[in-house]
């Protein structure tokens, strides 16, 4: 059978991985795959802040460029990844700001340095950009402002909710072109609430309607069997971004479980044997249902390669391909829902 993205390809939908810039071009099998089966990539980490600008002033492109030059070679797009983000910040930048050495207002303008250095060092290569990232609370988020943004996000809490804004303006006049996405998980109310949704609607449309140059919402997709999903509401709510004008993208997906590590990380659980290729094909159908959905990505190629067991303890086989390198059933149920179109 074909590849998914030959298959995506038939419909106008890129499909894509999160790459690992460990594994590309030192792991062979696995760079065949992104070759072979992806016709858009993301850096899992190397355009992150502390990767690209470890010390400051200082600057490392050297394995983001390489992912993008292997993109075009391999003629696939690039998902910039990603701009403004809690995680993943330098520790020169945490710990001036912990020790008062950094001010709220140099930390503005060091913001908006790293959006014009970044965007412009990429600039022409990027299809989306993640400007913003992870900025509406979660339910067990201790203080959510009004409108449903976390207020405990260290950017809003030093520079306030206008960053949100300033971010998108920032990465527009340094590459125009770009598409610029708000990106975020649990949206589809993962939490049983659509409080979520509501919060990033209602701040993507203020965005529009003050003029901000913002092109779409991306929805992570980090689901756990153990919750079930709620397939119709993730359709939904991609098609009410839709509806607002903004393109849509499913940006990380991958279903978690937990896992038996003595036979190499097969689900303890038949149930989610089912429940994993059942949820992946969910959220890739509510991506093709959707006219305004460009872009279907898995977060990691295979489970021997993947951010879940660091964080989620006992939990992991996530991904499309196993531990070695083999297809799973999520990759055929994807197969199969794209050779429907
Ligand atoms: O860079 C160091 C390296 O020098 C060191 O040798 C190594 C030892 O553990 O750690 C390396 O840093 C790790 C980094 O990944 C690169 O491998 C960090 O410890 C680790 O925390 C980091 O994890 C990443 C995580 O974001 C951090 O927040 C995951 O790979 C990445 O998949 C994950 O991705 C996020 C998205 O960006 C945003 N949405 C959620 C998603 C999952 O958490």
């Amino acid at each position: 059978a074909d590849s998914l993205r030959a298959l995506g390809a038939q419909e106008g939908l890129r499909v894509g991985t999160a790459v690992d810039m460990a594994q590309l071009g030192t792991n062979q099998a696995y760079t065949q795959l992104v070759a072979d089966q992806f016709s858009v990539v993301t850096p899992e980490n190397v355009m992150k802040w502390d990767s690209v600008e470890p010390s400051r002033g200082t600057y490392n492109w050297q394995p983001a460029d390489q992912l993008v030059q292997f993109a075009q070679q391999h003629k696939q797009l690039v998902r910039g990844h990603t701009l403004m983000w809690h995680n993943q910040i330098p520790s020169w930048l945490t710990s001036g700001v912990a020790d008062g050495s950094i001010s709220n207002a140099q930390l503005r303008e060091i913001l908006h340095q790293h959006v014009t250095d970044e965007v412009g060092h990429f600039r022409g290569k990027i299809w989306q950009w993640d400007v913003a990232n992870e900025l509406i609370a979660n339910s067990w988020d201790s203080h959510p402002l009004a409108d449903g943004v976390n207020g405990d996000d260290f950017w809003v809490q030093h520079l306030g909710e206008g960053i949100i804004a300033d971010v998108f303006r920032w990465a527009h006049e340094a590459d125009p072109k770009a598409l610029l996405m708000y990106n975020d998980y649990n949206i589809a109310g993962e939490d049983g609430t659509n409080a979520k949704f509501q919060a990033v609607y209602d701040l993507v449309k203020r965005l529009r309607a003050q003029g901000v140059p913002i092109d779409g919402v991306g929805e992570q997709g980090h689901l756990d069997t153990q919750y079930g999903f709620d397939a119709q509401r993730f359709q939904a709510d991609l098609q009410a971004f839709g509806d607002l004008g903004l393109k849509v993208a499913v940006t990380e997906a991958d279903v978690r479980t937990f896992v038996d590590n003595a036979t190499d990380q097969v689900p303890t659980s038949q149930l989610a044997q089912f429940a994993q290729p059942e949820e992946f094909s969910e959220m890739l159908k509510g991506c093709q249902l959707v006219r305004q959905c460009i872009s279907f990505t898995a977060w990691g190629v295979y489970d021997g390669d993947s951010w879940i067991p660091g964080t989620f303890g006992g939990e992991g086989y996530g991904l499309l391909y196993d531990v070695k390198l083999q297809p799973k059933p999520a990759y055929f149920a994807l197969q199969q829902d794209l050779e429907l179109g």
